[in-house]
């Protein structure tokens, strides 16, 4: 039986980790969302018509090795409001999420638009200082110069954006759980998530 596994929340709130560790955990697929607009914001930055880059992404251009870039996830966050580009990403991630064997997708309106039947929801959030403190650590580790404030000014910017669109905006399913991870560690966060699926069982 398909199970569905929907895992929403803003940047650096530790989604990715905890989708990865909960699909790993239940034998699941996972789809990293985000990644499908970060593809086409990375086709912007080099001159695709947003709506156009959509309607023509491959399941390769996922695998580009500069979609992790502040840069790229800026221009993610600004093509996620156009409407058009939106709706070019829905039939794939429905398709993933309707694989047999389970799946877990994370992004920003999983649970509210592409998976509002999901057997479970999550919305993973933590503080913006905290979020911008492991994305400045992050990012240090990786040799990017960048500053705290910097880092933390993308993160309230984007907040704002995926938040405050019109369409699909970020925000928790009314009968999504909340994780808030600012005080827990990975191994904490994650052994919530799979007591929350477990539950749901
Ligand atoms: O999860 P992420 O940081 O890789 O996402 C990059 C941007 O993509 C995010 O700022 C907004 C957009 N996004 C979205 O609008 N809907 C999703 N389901 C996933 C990401």
């Amino acid at each position: 039986m398909a199970c569905t596994i929907a895992i929403d929340g803003p940047a650096a709130a530790g989604k990715g980790t905890i989708s990865k560790a909960v699909a790993a955990h239940f034998g699941f697929a996972h789809l990293d969302t985000g990644l499908l607009y970060r593809a086409v914001g990375r086709r912007v930055l080099d001159g695709v018509p947003p709506v156009e880059a959509a309607r023509a992404l491959r399941a390769e251009d996922l695998a580009a090795d500069d979609l992790r870039t502040q840069e790229v996830a800026q221009a993610a966050s600004e093509v996620a409001v156009i409407p058009e580009v939106r709706a070019a990403l829905v039939d794939f991630q429905r398709a993933f999420a309707r694989r047999s064997g389970g799946a877990v997708l994370d992004g920003r309106d999983i649970g509210t638009i592409i998976c509002p039947e999901a057997e479970v929801k999550l919305f993973v959030t933590a503080s913006a200082e905290v979020r911008a403190q492991r994305r400045f650590a992050e990012l240090t580790e990786k040799g990017t110069e960048t500053d705290y404030a910097t880092v933390l000014a993308d993160v309230r910017d984007r907040d704002a954006r995926d938040m405050g669109r019109a369409d699909a905006p970020l925000k928790p399913a009314a009968d999504a759980v909340q994780i808030d991870t600012s005080e827990l560690s990975i191994d904490e966060a994650v052994a919530e998530a799979i007591a929350v699926v477990n539950s749901a069982k």
